[in-house]
């Protein structure tokens, strides 16, 4: 069972060489009442991060189903401790996303500081009259100070990139020493000494809302807030509150809570030192295709009796 239309690159031809492929023709996500139809009797399923793969999903899906391909990084939509019980394999796509996904990084990371999203928007208002030596004045990125709050793939890419931009980087991830890229600290020593904050953790219980209000305020007035993670790491609302009376300089933001987001008067597109950028993180064709390729290759991995190759990590 594939659950989009419209994925990218050879994965699907790849199963459907060797297995017989359902999959939901809409490029929007099926309801759950749909996906479970689908699944039903399947062996397999390849979905993406935001399909909710839960006990009903595994259920419906009955006792030949063995694995479930995410074509995403991402597995905060998966119960885990459901698919133990079921036990059917859940895979998803680290690696081929991690450079791509860096690149986002610090296009946020320039677009926010550089004042890029309120310029162009000037520009298209036909607002530019003259050179002006004062306005859209924004922070350098270059010899900034860079915070990475998890050091996985995606941060490791981030700090190779910052290297050249002669950032000084630091990171934290308990278990995660200092390298020759990025100095481990403590999180509020992080939070307190950053030009930039970038976040690069999972949400799970323990990171949601792990920036909020308080953590907010504990960073320079003078820095910036990246968040190409999941929305749920930062409590949208503080973070809002904080951009709009100038405690924060300014925030890039790939994801946000209850995406998608699209309601003109969301209360996120009316801030002027926010950037927002709807969850295009791993969006290249190369970089998409490669998800779903290794999506694929893992449920016919398992379906022939290997193991996975990218399991989620338990
Ligand atoms: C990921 O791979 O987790 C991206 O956020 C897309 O789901």
């Amino acid at each position: 069972m594939v659950s989009r239309a419209g994925l990218p690159g050879r994965g699907l031809e790849l199963l459907a060489e060797r297995c017989e492929v359902v999959e939901w023709d809409e490029r929007t996500p099926p309801t759950a009442a749909e996906l479970h139809r689908l699944a039903k009797d399947c062996d397999g399923a390849l979905v993406l991060g935001t399909d909710l793969v839960d006990s009903a999903l595994l259920d419906a899906a009955g006792a030949d189903l063995r694995v479930v391909a995410l074509a995403s990084m991402g597995f905060d939509a998966v119960d885990q401790e459901a698919a133990r019980e079921h036990k059917v394999v859940v895979t998803h796509t680290p690696h081929v996303l991690a450079e791509t996904t860096a690149d986002i990084v610090l296009s946020l990371m320039l677009m926010s500081r550089r004042r890029l999203g309120a310029a162009i928007d000037s520009m298209r208002r036909g607002e530019w009259r003259t050179f002006q030596m004062d306005v859209f004045l924004g922070l350098d990125v270059h010899g900034a100070t860079l915070g990475l709050i998890g050091y996985g793939q995606i941060a490791h890419a981030v700090a190779k990139r910052a290297a050249a931009f002669g950032m000084n980087v630091q990171h934290h991830n308990p278990g995660k020493p200092s390298d020759s890229l990025s100095r481990s600290v403590e999180l509020e020593e992080l939070l307190r000494t950053s030009d930039i904050v970038s976040l690069h953790v999972p949400l799970t219980p323990l990171t949601r809302n792990l920036i909020g209000a308080r953590e907010l305020a504990m960073m320079k007035p003078t820095a910036t807030l990246v968040n190409t993670s999941r929305g749920g790491v930062v409590d949208e609302s503080a973070l809002i509150g904080a951009l709009r009376t100038g405690r924060l300089h300014s925030a890039g933001l790939d994801v946000m809570v209850d995406e998608p987001r699209s309601e003109p008067t969301d209360p996120l597109f009316g801030v002027p030192n926010l950037v927002v950028l709807p969850h295009v993180g791993s969006a290249t064709e190369a970089t998409r295709a490669a998800m779903v390729e290794l999506a694929a290759r893992n449920v016919l991995a398992v379906l022939d009796g290997f193991e996975a190759m990218t399991p989620v990590p338990g």
